[in-house]
C-alpha cells in the first residue's frame, strides 16, 4: 500500500496551518514562525487514538444523545493531595479524568512540583514519565525531597505508543508527563515538540483520561514571552492550565489557575523553594515584608489582592536629586508607567517637587503587583523618601490613586482590612468612597478615610 504523505506549515507560535510556506503569520502575525512538518500516515489507526492497535477493538462505544435531565451525576470524588497550595488551585483536589497543563519558566520547579505530588500519594499508584531526564536524576532528586513514596513509578520514555503499552500493564491511577513538548507519537513523522506532533500526544492523553477516568498532569514549556509552547488549541484541549510563576532569583513561587473547568480561576498557591524541595507558604504576608527594627523613609505597605487572597506587599522608593539632566525612573515589580502617572499626580496635585529627582522603586520579595490598591502606598512611599521623613511600620495602605489626585475606592475592603487587623497593623488608610455601610468599629484596626491625595502628607506626617 502506497503511503499517503501530507505535508503541510505550521506556525510554532500558534499552530495555524497553511499549504505553503509564509513569511509573516496572518493569525498571529509572527515572523519567520512557518515550518514544514511531514504528516504521514503509517498505520491505519486513527489519529487521537490513546491504545496502541493491538489494544483497539472492533466494538468501539457509540455515542447517543441523552436527555440532560436523565443523565446521572455520580459524586464525583476528588483526590485531595496532602499540598493543600495546589488543592485550592484545583478547585478541592485532583479531578478523576481531568487533564491538567503546567507551564512555567525552565528551572522554575515544575518537575519539582510533579514529584513532590508523586511521592506524596502512597496510596495512589502514581507513573512519572519523563522525558527530560533520567531515572538516576529523578531518583536524586527524590532523594533530596526527601520523601518515601512508596508506589511511585519512573518511565523514562517519549513515544506515546510505548507509554501507553507501559500504561495499560500497570493501571496508575496518575499519570503524569514531564514534558509534553518531548512526546512524539509514532503516527505522525514530525520532531518531537512540532505543533502536530504536541496537538497529537494531547489529544491521545485526553482521550485516555477521558476513557479510563484517570487523571493526567503535563508540564509544558513556555515560550519567551511566556505563553505555553505550542499551539493556543492546546490550552483549550485539556481542563485546566496552571502558571508557575516566580522570579528564578527569588525563592518564591506563586501557582496560578489560568484555566479551570473544574473551579475558579482566580486561585493562587504560594510556594519557597527551599534545600528539599517546595514548601507550602501559608502566611504569605510575614514572608513578603522585610523584617526590620527601626523604621526607614520610603517604605510604606500596601494590601493587596492576588487570586483570592489578601496579602501585604512591602512598597520601596528612594527619591534622590538628578545628577543628570534626565531624572531616571525605574520600577521592579511595578508597571513603570503607571510609576510616572503617580509621580505626575503628586507633582501636579500635591505639589511634591520630584521631576527633577530620580526615582528607584521597588516591591520587594520578588513580587508582581498589578492591583492598583497598591497606588497609595506607592504614592506615601515616594513622599516617605522625598521628604526623607518614615512612615509607622504599624500602617498600611489600600486605596487606587486617580489622574485627578483623587483616592479611589477598591473592591473588596472588607477582606483587605481584616487581614491587615489579623496580621497586627494598627491604622489602615482606605478611600472614604470605600467604607459606604461599613461598620468601621468592628474591624480591631483604625480605618482612616482619604478623599485627596493631598492630605495624605499632612495625615501621616505631622
Ligand atoms: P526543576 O523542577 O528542575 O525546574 P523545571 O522542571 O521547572 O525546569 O527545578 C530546578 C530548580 O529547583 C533548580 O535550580 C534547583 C532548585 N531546587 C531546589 O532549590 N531545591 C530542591 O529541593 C530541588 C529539588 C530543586
Ligand atoms: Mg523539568
Amino acid at each position: 500500500m502506497a503511503k499517503k504523505v501530507k505535508k503541510a506549515f505550521f506556525c510554532q507560535e500558534c499552530g495555524t496551518e497553511s499549504a505553503k510556506w509564509q513569511g509573516k503569520c496572518p493569525s498571529c502575525g509572527a515572523w519567520n514562525s512557518f515550518v514544514e512538518e511531514v504528516i504521514e500516515d503509517i498505520s491505519t489507526q486513527k489519529k487521537g487514538d490513546w491504545k496502541s492497535p493491538a489494544f483497539v477493538s472492533d466494538t468501539k462505544k457509540v455515542g447517543k444523545p441523552v436527555l440532560i435531565k436523565d443523565i446521572a451525576i455520580e459524586e464525583e470524588e476528588r483526590v485531595a493531595t496532602i499540598d493543600d497550595e495546589l488543592n485550592r488551585v484545583l478547585g478541592g483536589g485532583i479531578m478523576p479524568g481531568s487533564v491538567v497543563l503546567i507551564g512555567g519558566e525552565p528551572g522554575i520547579g515544575k518537575s519539582t512540583l510533579m514529584l513532590q505530588i508523586a511521592l506524596s500519594l502512597p496510596t495512589k499508584k502514581v507513573l512519572y514519565v519523563s522525558g527530560e531526564e533520567s531515572a538516576h536524576q529523578i531518583k536524586l532528586r527524590g532523594e533530596r525531597i526527601d520523601k518515601e513514596g512508596g508506589s511511585c513509578l519512573i518511565l523514562t520514555e517519549t513515544n506515546t505508543q510505548q507509554i501507553f503499552t507501559q500504561v495499560e500493564e500497570e493501571k496508575p491511577d496518575l499519570l503524569i508527563i514531564d514534558s509534553i513538548q518531548t512526546l512524539s507519537s509514532s503516527l505522525l513523522e514530525a520532531a518531537a515538540g512540532s505543533v502536530s506532533q504536541v496537538k497529537e500526544c494531547t489529544a491521545e492523553l485526553i482521550r485516555y483520561a477521558k476513557e479510563t477516568n484517570t487523571p493526567v498532569f503535563m508540564i509544558g514549556h513556555i515560550t519567551k514571552d511566556g505563553n505555553l509552547a505550542g499551539p493556543k488549541v492546546l490550552e483549550h484541549m485539556v481542563d485546566t492550565v496552571l502558571q508557575f510563576e516566580g522570579d528564578r532569583h527569588m525563592s518564591y513561587r506563586i501557582l496560578r489557575t489560568v484555566k479551570n473547568r473544574f473551579g475558579s480561576t482566580s486561585e493562587i498557591g504560594i510556594y519557597e523553594m527551599v534545600n528539599n524541595g517546595l514548601r507550602q507558604v501559608s502566611n504569605p504576608s510575614e514572608i513578603l515584608i522585610s523584617q526590620r527594627d527601626d523604621t526607614l523613609s520610603g517604605i510604606a505597605i500596601g494590601v493587596i489582592i492576588e487570586g483570592n487572597r489578601p496579602l501585604l506587599a512591602e512598597a520601596q522608593s528612594l527619591v534622590t536629586p538628578s545628577v543628570y539632566g534626565n531624572p531616571q525612573r525605574s520600577s521592579n515589580g511595578f508597571d513603570s508607567k503607571r510609576l510616572n502617572m503617580l509621580l505626575a499626580v503628586l507633582e501636579k496635585r500635591s505639589g511634591y517637587k520630584i521631576n527633577f529627582s530620580d526615582v528607584f522603586f521597588n516591591i520587594t520579595g520578588g513580587l508582581k503587583v498589578e492591583d492598583p490598591a497598591i497606588d497609595l502606598a506607592v504614592c506615601a512611599s515616594i513622599i516617605s523618601s522625598s521628604e526623607d521623613y518614615p512612615v509607622s511600620s504599624q500602617i498600611c495602605f489600600a486605596a487606587e490613586v486617580g489622574l485627578g489626585g483623587e483616592v479611589r475606592a477598591v473592591n473588596h475592603i472588607e477582606k483587605r482590612i481584616s487581614e491587615a487587623a489579623r496580621l497586627g497593623y494598627r491604622e489602615i488608610y482606605v478611600s472614604k468612597y470605600a467604607t459606604k455601610g461599613l461598620k468601621l468599629d468592628q474591624f480591631d484596626i483604625r480605618v482612616t478615610e482619604i478623599g485627596k491625595l493631598n492630605e495624605l502628607g499632612d495625615l501621616l506626617f505631622i
